[in-house]
C-alpha cells in the first residue's frame, strides 16, 4: 500500500480563532509535509517504500541503522494524530466514556486539566503530550522530538504538539496558553469516545 499523502480533516481556516489560518497552514505545509517527504525519500532508499506509515514507524524503531527514518516517520505519524485530536468548535470538559475515565483516574475533569499542564511542563524542549490507553488504564505522558508512544503499545487518544512551531505564531513562547486553548477550544472528545468504543 505504501505511504499516503497526509490530509487535514479540516480547512486551514476552520479552527479560527483558536488556531489561526497562518499557524495551521505553516504547521501543516512546512513541518508535517516536510517530515512526510523526508520519510518517503528515506523509505524508498531503504527499500521500504511498500510499507504504510504505521508499519514504517514500527519497523524503523527496531533498526538502529534506520534511526533518521524512524524520527521523521514518527513525526509524520504524530502530526496525523494531532490533527485528528482537534475540531472546529471543540473543547470544554470531557463527556461520555472519556469523561467517566478521566473522573475515575484523576478525580475530576479539573484535576485532569491541571495534570495535563503539569505533565507537559516536565518536557524539556520539543516533543509531544499524549493521552493514551495502555494495559488497563488511561495515561498522560510526553515523548521527546522524533519519538512516539505507538512503538510502546499505547493506543493514542489525544496528541498535542509541544514543538514551539505549534504555538509560536499564535501564542509566542507561552506554551501554557497553547495548552489552555487546546483544552478549552479545540480538543475533539467525540473522536476520543469513538476510539474508546473500538
Ligand atoms: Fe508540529
Amino acid at each position: 500500500m505504501g505511504l499516503l499523502l497526509p490530509q487535514l480533516p479540516f480547512a486551514f481556516d476552520d479552527l479560527e480563532p483558536a488556531m489561526s489560518e497562518d499557524a495551521l497552514s505553516f504547521h501543516f505545509a512546512r513541518h508535517h509535509l516536510d517530515h512526510f517527504e523526508r520519510t518517503a525519500a528515506l523509505a524508498q532508499r531503504a527499500g521500504l517504500g511498500h510499507l504504510t506509515l504505521e508499519e514504517l514507524v514500527c519497523s524503523a524503531s527496531r533498526a538502529p541503522r534506520l534511526r533518521t527514518l524512524y524520527r521523521h516517520a514518527a513525526e509524520a505519524w504524530n502530526h496525523a494524530c494531532f490533527w485528528e485530536s482537534m475540531r472546529a468548535g471543540g473543547g470544554g470538559a470531557a463527556y461520555g466514556a472519556i469523561g467517566d475515565c478521566l473522573r475515575e483516574r484523576f478525580g475530576s475533569y479539573e484535576r485532569f486539566a491541571r495534570r495535563f499542564h503539569g505533565v507537559a511542563a516536565t518536557l524539556f524542549g520539543n516533543g509531544w503530550l499524549w493521552l493514551t490507553w495502555k494495559g488497563d488504564r488511561i495515561r498522560l505522558l510526553t515523548t521527546g522530538a522524533g519519538d512516539t508512544p505507538l512503538v510502546r503499545g499505547h493506543v493514542v487518544l489525544l496528541a498535542v504538539d509541544l514543538w514551539e512551531h505549534a504555538y509560536y505564531l499564535d501564542h509566542q513562547n507561552r506554551r501554557g496558553a497553547w495548552l489552555r486553548t487546546f483544552l478549552d477550544e479545540l480538543v475533539d472528545w467525540d473522536r476520543v469516545n469513538r476510539v474508546l468504543e473500538d
